[in-house]
């Protein structure tokens, strides 16, 4: 019996600073006795909960099952003690799997020697059983497995989700410096947007934001275009409880009402690429979307306003983003009296060149960005 079939017990992980909305999204979706932890939350749940965090988790990238955990001191152990796992019950003799490996604090440092150490006692298993092995495939395996290895203590888990769920499978177009999905939904979700105003980013890029505002307020499924799960390849999946879950998750999605969620880019090949990604959603094609340059909006009120500038990094390298903020700042202040603006900063000291009061500011890191999400009320 694999561990997590003794407790019901799972792990997500979600990014540094979102512990508390997405511990709130996963007790919203039904999971129980939560806990909080460093990048993650370890929560209790049956298999239609299970299945129903992993299709409609906005703000976790993973969901693990714990399959077994022991002390681990050396490679010869790691084989060891994997190789007595019944791998058959998780893998086909001619299936695929995957491997993601992390090592820290421990006497194994390297952890792609650790990940082809678990890989030789899974695939010698095989060989000696049936006389066949699996392989190991990056494209669409079968079976997803993390090996996490922290002060000598191992766990050997199955991926549930199968690959990161900020993957939404929206994604078809993409420009410069998009932003990963979970950070654009955590963000979202932090404006309480309510739909009793519209909601408009003024530099959608490739439409991130506006993709998961959309997706947040019809209450579309995050994973609504994702085809397969890792939880399809536990021993006990049960068809028929997923499309339950799915039939009834789906039945959620309420239809747009025009003009609510509008966006707008200087960029044409922007503004391309957020078409073809929302057209991917349910309504997508009803979301306005229009080339334009914040400079030539004559003033938006009365709205929510949410954005994600350029902040030099990838983006206006050549040009003075100092100036560019403080322009921006302006821009908020004299023309969208009476909005509430939400700006993300991939670079915090960017912050005072808005040259505006923020009533409230919040680390958020993502993709390697130590970035900031402030909020402006303007009067
Ligand atoms: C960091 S990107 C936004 C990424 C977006 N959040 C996404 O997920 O794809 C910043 C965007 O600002 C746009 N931009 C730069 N200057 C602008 C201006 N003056 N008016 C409107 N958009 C502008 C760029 O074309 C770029 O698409």
């Amino acid at each position: 019996m694999f561990t997590y079939q003794k407790t019901n017990r799972y792990f997500a992980q979600t990014g540094n600073g979102f512990e508390d909305l997405a511990s709130s999204e996963i007790e919203n979706l039904g999971g129980e006795d939560v806990k909080k932890a460093y990048r993650g939350i370890y929560f209790q749940a049956d298999k239609k909960t299970l299945y129903r965090i992993n299709y409609c988790s906005r703000l976790c990238t993973k969901i693990t099952a714990p399959l077994l955990r022991f002390d681990c001191h050396s490679t010869k152990y790691l084989y060891k003690t994997a190789s007595k796992l019944p791998w058959q019950d998780l893998l086909k003799k001619n299936g695929s799997f995957i491997i993601s490996a992390t090592t820290s604090n421990s006497k194994l440092k390297h952890s792609q020697y650790a990940a082809q150490c678990l890989k030789d006692a899974i695939v010698d298993q095989f060989r000696e059983k049936f006389g066949e092995r699996p392989s190991v495939s990056k494209e669409d395996p079968d079976l997803w497995l993390d090996l996490h290895i922290d002060k000598n203590k191992a766990l050997i888990s199955l991926d549930t989700s199968g690959g990161s769920l900020h993957k939404r499978g929206y994604r078809v177009a993409t420009t410069e410096a998009p932003m990963q999905e979970s950070l654009a939904a955590a963000i979202i979700n932090l404006t309480q947007w309510d739909g009793s105003k519209p909601l408009i980013d003024p530099m959608c890029g490739s439409g991130t934001l506006l993709s998961e505002a959309l997706m947040h307020y019809y209450q579309i499924p995050a994973s609504f275009n994702r085809k397969r799960f890792g939880f399809m390849a536990m021993p006990d999946y049960d068809e028929k409880v997923w499309k339950k879950v799915k039939n009834e998750e789906d039945g959620k999605i309420t239809k747009l009402q025009k003009n609510l969620i509008m966006g707008s880019d200087i960029s044409s090949q922007a503004v391309k690429a957020t078409r073809k990604n929302l057209a991917m959603i349910p309504y997508g094609q009803s979301v306005d979307v229009k080339v334009k340059s914040y400079q030539e909006i004559a003033e938006i009120t009365n709205s929510i306003i949410v954005c994600n500038p350029p902040y030099g990094i990838r983006l206006q390298k050549n040009s003075d983003i100092g100036l560019f903020m403080e322009d921006f700042g302006n821009f908020l202040k004299r023309k969208c009296t009476g909005s509430t603006a939400y700006l993300y900063l991939g670079k915090r000291e960017l912050l005072k060149k808005v040259g505006l009061k923020p009533a409230w500011k919040k680390p958020l890191m993502s993709g390697g960005l130590d970035g900031v999400l402030a909020k402006y009320e303007l009067y």
